[in-house]
């Protein structure tokens, strides 16, 4: 029990009457894993599931993330009726992450009074593409429904319609600023400015309406576009139902960033990792035991297997694999989770290697919010995104596994049914707290 509450005060800011109702949680749960006589109940794959538990989606939750009233019930402030002139977002990276920074850009732009031009979507010379933002999501429909929270408009008035932007370097700014005094300046000077939003940027500090647009941006504002709508929706009809979507992240690049070491890969997948690696090599001794502990190191397909037998997850669950095309080490999970549905294999041949990455992520994420259940191995861009979608549309078998969770409890020898049941405890007791997905700016939390 002491490592649960130490686990909570280290790993995510909980409030004091979170961590009470953290140990009288653990509490209950001793109990009746106490009360329950023990069964035969192994980590080999192939043992068939005991009814020590049933599957994790039935536990009673006590708590959920939800859209804070304030933003739904949007009591908008009325917009200025000059604009202090026009901005654009420009966004890097995976789609996710571009989206991140829309949405933060937007928030920005709305606490400057500005108004917004379509964002730049450059995505980075490693994901390979050219897709921008009309691409992948529908521009009039993020027009209109931005509408009242902040302006957005196709073309520059002809006086700016031959510029480049000013560029605005966020990154370089240390620590928290204040846009007002920082970007302000420039935008009033240049009429027309372009900046990435800073990571280190307070948004707890915006004003309400700022949040709203935020808010309104990254939830409701954002849809695929037709095409893209359509090619998720037959891909979504391709899946038996009711069905499970998985995040699964064990990539080449993934586990060489991580720095961790692996032992059981195959030659294969060694090798990928080391050409991935560079410079980065992995930890390596007591060092590499203490990373792995801080929950560092992605699960292995294995190692995820086993996770969701522990969860008492069926073996013969419909699972969608949202994932990369470089997943490595696949087979052991195939091995114990059968049926198992991928894009590659739903989509036609000619159809699937013509896609981008940008489309690809697209399609995941559209399987991934109209799924069932979401289950995935990381807490990236991607899964912190889909969590607020099915949060924003009410649907809460959504899951993140622990891997340093895992990684305790290995390093602690447990192994077996021991090691199944600490599993079981752990990601229960995140699951009936609504813990490990906590959504902020825009959710809040609520007492069921
Ligand atoms: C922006 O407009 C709001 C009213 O919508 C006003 O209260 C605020 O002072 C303005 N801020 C700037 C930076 O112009
Ligand atoms: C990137 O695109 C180029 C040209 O379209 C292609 O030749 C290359 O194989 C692609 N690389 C990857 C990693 O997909
Ligand atoms: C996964 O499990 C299989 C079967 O037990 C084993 O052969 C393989 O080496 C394991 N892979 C990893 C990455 O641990």
């Amino acid at each position: 029990m002491r490592r649960i509450v130490d686990r909570s005060m280290v790993f995510f800011s909980v409030k004091p009457l979170f961590i009470i109702l953290v140990i009288s949680l653990s509490l209950s749960l001793v109990v009746v894993l106490i009360s329950i006589p023990s069964t035969p109940f192994s980590s080999n794959p192939s043992a068939t599931t005991s009814s020590l538990h049933s599957e994790i989606w039935s536990v009673r939750r006590m708590f959920e993330w939800r859209p804070c009233k304030w933003w739904l019930e949007g009591h908008l402030t009325a917009l200025p009726e000059e604009t202090n002139g026009y901005i654009r977002v420009d966004c890097y990276g995976g789609l996710n992450q571009m989206r991140r920074d829309l949405c933060d850009g937007v928030g920005i732009a709305r606490l400057l009074n500005a108004t917004l031009v379509l964002p730049k979507f450059e995505v980075a010379a490693y994901w390979n593409e050219s897709s921008g933002f009309a691409d992948v999501f529908d521009v009039d429909y993020f027009i209109q429904h931005m509408k009242g929270f902040i302006n957005v408009v196709k073309d520059l008035p002809a006086e700016l319609e031959s510029k480049e932007p000013f560029h605005v370097d966020c990154s370089k700014r240390k620590g928290h600023f204040d846009y007002i005094e920082s970007v302000l300046p420039s935008l009033l000077e240049h009429h027309y400015i372009s900046f990435t939003p800073a990571m280190s940027q307070r948004r707890d500090r915006y004003p309400l309406y700022g949040k709203a647009a935020l808010c309104q941006a990254c939830y409701k504002a954002l849809r695929l576009t037709r095409a893209l709508e359509k090619k998720g929706s037959e891909l979504l009809d391709a899946i038996p139902k009711p069905f499970m979507a998985l995040h699964l992240r064990f990539e080449p690049d993934m586990v060489a960033y991580s720095q961790c070491q692996y032992s059981g890969l195959s030659t294969a997948s060694m090798k990928a990792i080391e050409a991935a690696q560079g410079d980065r090599k992995p930890w390596t001794g007591e060092a590499a035991r203490l990373w792995r502990n801080r929950g560092k190191c992605p699960l292995t397909p294995n190692e995820t297997a086993l996770v969701l037998r522990s969860l008492v997850i069926p073996r013969n669950t419909n699972i969608y694999l949202a994932a990369g095309d470089g997943l490595m080490e696949i087979e052991g999970f195939k091995s114990v989770y059968t049926n198992i549905y991928t894009k590659s294999v739903l989509l036609s041949g000619e159809d699937f290697t013509n896609m981008h990455g940008n489309t690809k992520a697209a399609l995941d994420y559209y399987v991934s919010i109209n799924s069932d259940s979401y289950v995935a191995t990381y807490f990236g861009n991607m899964d912190k995104m889909v969590a607020a979608m099915r949060a924003y549309k009410g649907l809460y078998k959504t899951l993140f596994l622990n891997r340093r969770a895992f990684a305790e409890f290995t390093s602690q020898g447990l192994e077996g049914k021991e090691l199944v049941k600490a599993l079981w405890k752990s990601h229960t007791d995140d699951f009936v707290l609504g813990r490990g997905s906590a959504l902020p700016d825009c959710f809040c939390e609520f007492k069921l």
